[in-house]
């Protein structure tokens, strides 16, 4: 059976998201924790300590992801992490922000520091490592060297986005080189983009049946049930997990802060890809995006609830 894997998404798959879709749901096989990164003053960011804090992260197969540009940054950054049993290195951030600084998939100007990333996770970190990673910086060539590198390495696995940095997260992914991919790499490999319906999943593994999992991201949240369509081949959707999930996270939210305007802004990213759930999706979105306080807010989810769940293709 193929794996089912959570993508790591920054500000939307928060420990109050995972851990509710996970109470509910439990359909993935990993759950991946957005990254924490070296700081810029001497303490990690608020959100990201409090994501990888253990007692937000109370069930198995969490695997916490690190951004890190060399030997340094990973040794900053392992200590936070040794209560897990595997990490993840991020080869595939795309911002110029970020790969400027050699970080993400900007590794991929010295594939030394590369080497001296995983070299450093491998000997400092007592679990299980795996690597996600895109096709390269600028063209979709680059990949051959890093699998030749990775192949040097006994990693859990190799997770592909087959984008480029310069694609962010649009454009097609590039597909053409995937076969060869996972002939080459000796590690485990793991898919990951655009997988929105079950019948792009069925696509792919008829294409790639050596892939040894799948990593959902967007489609995950934009259907929160496509897991479980993949899985079981059935669906319980219902507008009451629906708002328990929204509950639970809205509640996670609140204990963050003290300020309305804040939780607000929290719960308007939540619904960037929640609203889909619902009929009039548009315009559910909408009520939440100009809620300015807690009225207008449970306005806008009363509105939700009366549209009730959406119907689906798939
Ligand atoms: C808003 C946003 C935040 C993301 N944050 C991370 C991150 O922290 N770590 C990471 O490895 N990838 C991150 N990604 C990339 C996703 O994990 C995934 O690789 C990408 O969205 C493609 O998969 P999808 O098409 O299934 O969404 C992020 C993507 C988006 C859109």
């Amino acid at each position: 059976m193929m794996k089912i894997y959570l993508a790591p998404l920054q500000e939307y798959t928060e420990y109050s998201y995972r851990n509710a879709i996970h109470k509910h749901l439990n359909y993935f096989d990993k759950y991946f924790i957005p990254y924490i990164s070296y700081p810029k003053g001497d303490k990690l960011k608020n959100r990201q300590k409090r994501d990888i804090e253990i007692v937000n992260n109370q069930f198995d197969h969490i695997v916490p992801q690190i951004l890190a540009a060399n030997k340094e940054e990973v040794e900053y950054l392992l200590p936070f992490l040794e209560e897990y049993n595997e990490v993840n290195i991020n080869f595939g951030c795309p911002y110029p922000m970020v790969t400027k600084r050699g970080r993400g998939c900007g590794i991929y100007q010295d594939l030394e520091k590369a080497k001296e990333v995983i070299e450093t996770t491998l000997n400092n970190f007592k679990g299980k490592v795996s690597v996600k990673l895109r096709s390269g910086l600028k063209s979709h060539d680059s990949w051959v060297k890093m699998i030749e590198l990775l192949n040097q390495y006994n990693l859990e696995e190799i997770i592909i986005h087959p984008r480029t940095a310069s694609q962010l997260y649009k454009g097609e992914p590039e597909y053409s080189y995937l076969s060869d991919l996972i002939d080459l790499s000796t590690n485990p490999v793991v898919y990951n983009g655009d997988i929105m319906t079950i019948a792009d999943y069925n696509h792919l593994i008829e294409q790639y049946p050596n892939l040894s999992g799948v990593m959902l991201g967007r489609g995950a949240l934009t259907d929160i049930y496509l897991a479980q369509k993949i899985k079981e081949k059935r669906t319980t959707e219902s507008l009451t997990t629906l708002i328990e999930i929204h509950n639970e996270v809205f509640e996670e939210v609140r204990k963050q802060t003290e300020i309305e305007r804040q939780v607000i802004q929290k719960m308007e990213r939540f619904w960037d890809y929640f609203s889909h759930h619902f009929e009039n999706e548009r315009k559910v979105y909408k009520n939440f995006k100009k809620s300015k306080n807690q009225l207008d807010y449970n306005t806008a989810l009363s509105f939700a609830k009366r549209q009730g769940i959406k119907k689906r293709e798939s």
